[in-house]
This record gives C-alpha cells, sequence and structure tokens, in this order.
C-alpha cells in the first residue's frame, strides 16, 4: 500500500502564509458599552462588595434558568465547594465523577475531605457513562458529580434516577452549560444543586464569578452561609439592621461575589439568549464542514439536548493522518488559530498520581479521546470571518497531514 503526500496549501508551519494575522482565541469575552457603565453605576454607588446588585443578579439567574435559589460565589470552583459543603460531604466520604473535566470538579471534593472517584466516559458525548457511574457506587459514596462537557448536558434523567434508587446527591457541574436544554428543561433546574462559572470564556461573565442554583431552600441556606465566612444569614440581617451581633455556625470562607459583578452578570444575563443562538450558529455551521473532512468527528449531540456550546472539541481520527495530534495541533497554532485541549483527564495529573497511585490505563475511553480532542474556537462574538478562517485552517491542515491511500 503505497502512500502519497498532497502538496496543496503549504502551512504556516512549513514557512506558508497563516490563514489569518492575528491570533483568534479558542474562547473571549463580549463587552458592550452597556456593560461598562452598568460597571461604572457599581463604580459609584455605595457599595463594592455585598449591596443590592448581589440579590437582583440571583433573583434574575434563578428565573433564567428556573430554579428556586440562586447563590453567588466568587468563582466557579468557590461555588463547586460551596456546593460539596450544602451536601454535606466529609471526611471518608466519596464522590463520583468523570476524569474528562476541568481539575476544579474533582478538587472540590479534596477540599471537604471526600474522595473523588472516576467513572469513565460515554465515547460519543464525553459525558459520564451512567452504567460506569453505577458501578463505582459504593456505602460511602454521598454524590454523584457530572459534568456537562463542552455544554452537552449529562444524561441528567437516568443520573437522577440512579441517584434516587441509591439515596445520593446530583451536584451537576453545569459551568459550560449555562443556557443548555435537557428534554426541554433549562440546566440548573435539574439537580439537587447545579454549579455555573462566570469565567470570561463563559456566555456570561462577572470577571471571576459562579453560582449555585437550587431548588431546596435548605442548600441555598447553608451555601449562602459557607459563602459567608459561616456566618448564618440571620445573624448577618440581624447586623445590617443594626444590631452588633451575629454568629459564625460553619467554618465558610469569603466567597461572596461583588457588586460590581453583579452588576456586569446582570447586564450581561439578558443577552445570553442572542449569545447563545450565535454559538448555536457557529456550531452548526462547523459541523456541517467537519463532518464532510477525513479524520475530523464533530461532537455529538444526543436527541432531546440543546447543547449551550462553551467548547467545540474536535476529536481525530489517529489512523488517517501522518502525524499525531500534537503536530496537527501546532499546525492550527501556525495558522493563528488559537485552539486547545480539554481535558488533560484529571487523575494524570501529577497530584492526583502521586497522592492516588492513578498510572493511566483505567480510563481508556476517557484517556483515548483526550490524546485525539482538539478544541476549535467558540465564542459567541466571532465574526463570520473568524469562522471561516477556522474552518479554512482545519481544512489546509487535514489537507497537508491526511494519509491518503493508493
Ligand atoms: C468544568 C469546569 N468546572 C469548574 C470550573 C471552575 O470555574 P472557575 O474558573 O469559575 O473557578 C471550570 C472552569 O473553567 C470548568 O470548566
Amino acid at each position: 500500500m503505497a502512500t502519497t503526500i498532497s502538496t496543496h496549501e503549504r502551512l504556516a508551519l512549513h514557512g506558508g502564509t497563516p490563514v489569518r494575522r492575528a491570533l483568534l482565541p479558542y474562547g473571549h469575552q463580549s463587552m458592550d458599552e452597556d456593560d461598562i457603565q452598568a460597571v461604572v453605576e457599581a463604580l459609584r454607588s455605595d457599595w463594592l462588595t455585598t449591596g443590592p446588585k448581589v440579590a437582583e443578579f440571583e433573583e434574575a439567574f434563578a428565573s433564567y434558568v428556573g430554579a428556586k435559589y440562586a447563590v453567588s460565589f466568587s468563582s466557579g470552583t468557590a461555588a463547586l465547594h460551596g456546593a460539596m459543603f450544602a451536601a454535606g460531604l466529609e471526611n471518608g466520604d466519596e464522590a463520583i465523577t468523570t476524569p474528562l473535566t476541568f481539575a476544579a470538579t474533582a478538587n472540590a471534593m479534596l477540599y471537604v475531605g471526600a474522595r473523588p472517584v472516576f467513572a469513565d466516559v460515554a465515547d460519543d458525548t464525553l459525558n459520564i457513562d451512567v452504567e460506569e457511574a453505577r458501578s463505582k457506587v459504593t456505602s460511602r459514596t454521598q454524590a454523584i458529580v457530572p459534568v456537562d462537557y463542552g455544554g452537552h448536558p449529562a444524561d441528567l434523567y437516568e443520573i437522577s434516577r440512579l441517584a434516587e434508587q441509591r439515596g445520593l446527591l446530583v451536584i451537576e457541574d453545569a459551568c459550560h452549560a449555562l443556557g443548555a436544554r435537557y428534554e426541554g428543561r433549562q440546566v440548573g433546574s435539574i439537580a439537587h444543586m447545579t454549579v455555573f462559572s462566570f469565567h470570561p470564556v463563559k456566555h456570561l461573565t462577572t470577571g471571576e464569578g459562579g453560582m449555585v442554583t437550587t431548588g431546596l431552600a435548605k442548600f441555598a441556606e447553608k451555601l449562602r452561609c459557607f459563602r459567608n465566612h459561616g456566618i448564618s444569614s440571620d445573624a448577618r440581617q440581624r447586623q445590617e439592621s443594626g444590631k452588633w451581633y451575629y454568629e459564625m455556625v460553619e467554618l465558610g470562607f469569603n466567597y461572596r461575589l461583588t457588586d460590581i459583578g453583579c452588576a456586569l452578570g446582570l447586564s450581561q444575563l439578558p443577552k445570553l439568549d442572542r449569545n447563545l443562538e450565535r454559538r448555536r450558529e457557529i456550531a452548526a455551521q462547523y459541523t456541517s464542514e467537519f463532518r464532510e473532512m477525513p479524520g475530523i468527528v464533530p461532537p455529538t449531540v444526543r436527541r432531546g439536548v440543546d447543547p449551550a456550546w462553551h467548547l467545540y472539541p474536535i476529536r481525530l481520527e489517529p489512523e488517517k493522518f501522518r502525524v499525531g495530534r500534537g503536530e496537527i495541533f501546532h499546525a492550527l497554532r501556525a495558522e493563528n488559530i488559537g485552539v486547545n485541549v480539554h481535558y488533560i483527564p484529571v487523575h494524570l495529573h501529577p497530584y492526583y498520581r502521586d497522592r492516588f497511585g492513578y498510572r493511566g490505563g483505567e480510563y481508556p475511553i476517557a484517556e483515548s479521546a483526550y490524546e485525539q480532542l482538539i478544541s476549535l474556537p467558540m465564542f459567541h462574538g466571532m465574526s463570520d470571518q473568524d469562522v471561516e478562517d477556522v474552518i479554512s485552517a482545519v481544512r489546509k491542515t487535514v489537507d497537508q497531514f491526511q494519509l491518503r491511500q493508493g
């Protein structure tokens, strides 16, 4: 079997002209003049930290996702920590999650003394495989923590059923999935607690920030207490009404989101649907192009799901290329396409290897997906030209590195 190499357009990596002059990042915030004005007004107000904008943002957010309560935090990571605490996880407990996530998901379990137990992912969505999760439940398991990878909701109903059968809580890490829908329902209204991030590459930003939504007052109360040093909110209200007395009832943290951040969040929230629409448009255009390209597997969308498209991760079929993922990644970067990789599986990080003895090979689907994944730029501020540039750069790179058999 002879192999011939295409001699098409020269890659920037090999001295050719890049598809674009300036680097297109994989994610970027959008900031309108009214967002800037909202922050300026907050700066001029009497409140910088917890003031009226915090409650206003929480109410508007809860109403958007269809949850009874929303409690803001200083980051998605702090929000995850709060959710683990509110769930009552402690030393000796276990919580089940996916290895294909940002380390913060599992780290939050460690913060409260619980052990993260990983369950491999489903090969299509790269979300936690519910049967794998089921096989990891022990008498110590307290929670399942699915991650909506890339913005595609996990199998939330199956997970809820498993949780119900085994008496577990579901804490959904929806840091990728604000605005996603599952069986017609908004993410944020399904799990016992759902965690969001407002980091600048997300659908809505407060600079740094996060939120937990829940339908249960007991969790909302714990979350509010935890983010404010463990001071009970009743005591805080007493204090605000002019009394000096307050009580610290839990070992909490200062995880409060500022009024400045919430003013920005409030200004961004009404634009969220438009931003999601743009992301969906970009994803549709990408998928219609990439589905035709040899060696490229676009992300799967399951029936009944409307993803939020935080990421657009393609997978490369290794047998279709004469170079590895690393070379293709560098070629795209040289074309000034800011590709990224999500994620190095958590158990393969040195900290997890050292602490828990992982050696690789434990989660074969997540590990092999990791070897094949490249996240292409995906953010609502992308112009049509940006989208075209990404498609051209991928086409050029595939063309050059494709293994042709003749
Ligand atoms: C899946 C997931 N969980 C948690 C986080 C943490 O969010 P933050 O950066 O707001 O702390 C991120 C951040 O990107 C994430 O992608």
